[in-house]
């Protein structure tokens, strides 16, 4: 029993996969699944369409047909209130065109002044000749709102002070007739280099690539892309910010002493070393300088010396795999030693 209910349902999904593959799909269309558009702006889908094999002797490219778009529900049949737009200019519910030329199957449409409420999935139809269809099986989602969505930085690889470096920021423009406008904002001198891009999905973006020498003082400083949309007359603004983090050699070494003032012999003293660097320093290094003579004498960020007769001259060294950076010389100074 158990066993025939089985074979019918899986009969019946073999008959519905049957239907869509062979039967209802006499359309094929091809335009993005997202599009985001503006309030106020206008929302450009690119699409094209291709009649399946058994319409080829139907379809005829120098007849002119209509496009039609359908929200919500493929089927006009069923819903024919869900169709918003037919180019034989009967139904233009929303400020439509198709932009495309139809007869080398482009669909590209353009809806002007889009609001909120068209926020939808729409459905391509053609209409008009002696074959008709919709594609049932492709749509694209109209997302509508009052504020535009951020830009996208990206950067790729290390930042590194001294080495000139590109970053890009990319901001849709749903309606590339009035694509936004990007600007950078950083804390040194820039170019910048912008273009309009199609993606993959052939929606079009705004790219902009800006290059820079970073500097050691740039490090967790912000900088900021901004895309100003235009809009009727006036302007819509999203922008993205991002902390760079600027990889740099050990800088401001500096080495002290405590204590500070003349100590006796067989007493301790401690050096220190500080050093900023990122990433941080992994190696500090001590020196002395005797005699005209450099040695090195210990590593360690701190150095507790026992101190002997001779005193002299101490210098330290910061390094991390962008290089080193040697502090300033200080003076051992000895109880009851000459110059003291
Ligand atoms: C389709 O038409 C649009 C609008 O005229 C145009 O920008 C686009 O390049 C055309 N697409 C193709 C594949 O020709
Ligand atoms: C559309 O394409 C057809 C066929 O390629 C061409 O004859 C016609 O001039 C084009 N129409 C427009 C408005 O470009
Ligand atoms: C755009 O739509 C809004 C609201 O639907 C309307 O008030 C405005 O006049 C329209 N603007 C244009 C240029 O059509
Ligand atoms: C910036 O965009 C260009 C062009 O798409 C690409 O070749 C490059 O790799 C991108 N660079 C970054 C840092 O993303
Ligand atoms: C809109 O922005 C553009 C540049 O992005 C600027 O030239 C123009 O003055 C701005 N318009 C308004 C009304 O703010
Ligand atoms: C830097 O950007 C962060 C967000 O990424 C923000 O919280 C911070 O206030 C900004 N700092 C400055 C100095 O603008
Ligand atoms: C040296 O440093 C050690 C450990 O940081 C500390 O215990 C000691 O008191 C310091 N000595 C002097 C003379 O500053
Ligand atoms: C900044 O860069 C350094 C060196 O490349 C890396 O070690 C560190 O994790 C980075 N910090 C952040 C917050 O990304
Ligand atoms: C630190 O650097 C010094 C001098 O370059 C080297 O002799 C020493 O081996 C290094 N120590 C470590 C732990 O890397
Ligand atoms: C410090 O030096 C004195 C004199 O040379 C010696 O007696 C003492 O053991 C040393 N202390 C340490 C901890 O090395």
């Amino acid at each position: 029993m158990a066993c025939s209910e089985n074979m019918f349902f899986l009969i019946g999904l073999f008959m519905s996969g049957v239907l869509t593959c062979f039967g209802r799909r006499d359309l094929i269309t091809t335009m993005p699944d997202r599009l985001d558009g503006l309030t106020g702006s206008c929302v450009q889908i690119p699409c094209s369409f291709d009649v399946p094999e058994q319409h080829k002797n139907t379809f005829k490219a120098t007849i002119p047909t209509f496009g039609v778009w359908i929200k919500t529900h493929p089927d006009v049949h069923q819903y024919p209130g869900n169709v918003i737009f037919h180019s034989n200019g009967k139904v233009n519910r929303y400020q439509g065109k198709i932009t495309g030329n139809m007869s080398q199957k482009n669909c590209t449409t353009v809806f002007f002044n889009v609001t909120t409420s068209y926020s939808d999935k729409y459905y391509f139809r053609i209409d008009g000749q002696p074959f008709r269809g919709t594609d049932p099986d492709k749509s694209v989602n109209i997302v509508v709102s009052d504020f535009p969505s951020s830009p996208i930085i990206t950067v790729s690889g290390e930042v590194k002070e001294g080495t000139p470096v590109s970053l890009n920021c990319s901001a849709v423009a749903p309606c590339p007739e009035h694509p936004p406008e990007l600007t950078w904002t950083l804390p040194t001198q820039f170019t910048t280099e912008n273009q309009l891009q199609e993606n993959p999905d052939q929606t079009i973006s705004v790219l902009s690539t800006v290059t820079f020498t970073p500097s050691y003082l740039h490090h967790e400083k912000n900088i900021t892309c901004t895309a100003v949309y235009p809009v009727g007359t006036s302007n819509k603004t999203a922008e993205h910010n991002m902390m760079l983090n600027v990889s740099f050699s050990p800088k401001d070494t500096s080495a002290s002493i405590s204590p500070y003032d003349p100590v006796l012999v067989g007493s301790y003293v401690n050096l220190t070393c500080s050093s900023t660097a990122n990433p941080p320093v992994t190696n500090f290094t001590w020196f002395q300088i005797s005699e005209g003579k450099t040695t090195q004498v210990a590593s360690g960020q701190s150095y507790t010396l026992n101190v002997t007769g001779d005193g002299g001259l101490y210098f330290c060294e910061g390094r991390n795999s962008h290089g080193c950076g040697k502090s300033n010389e200080v003076q051992l100074a000895i109880k009851g030693k000459m110059g003291t």
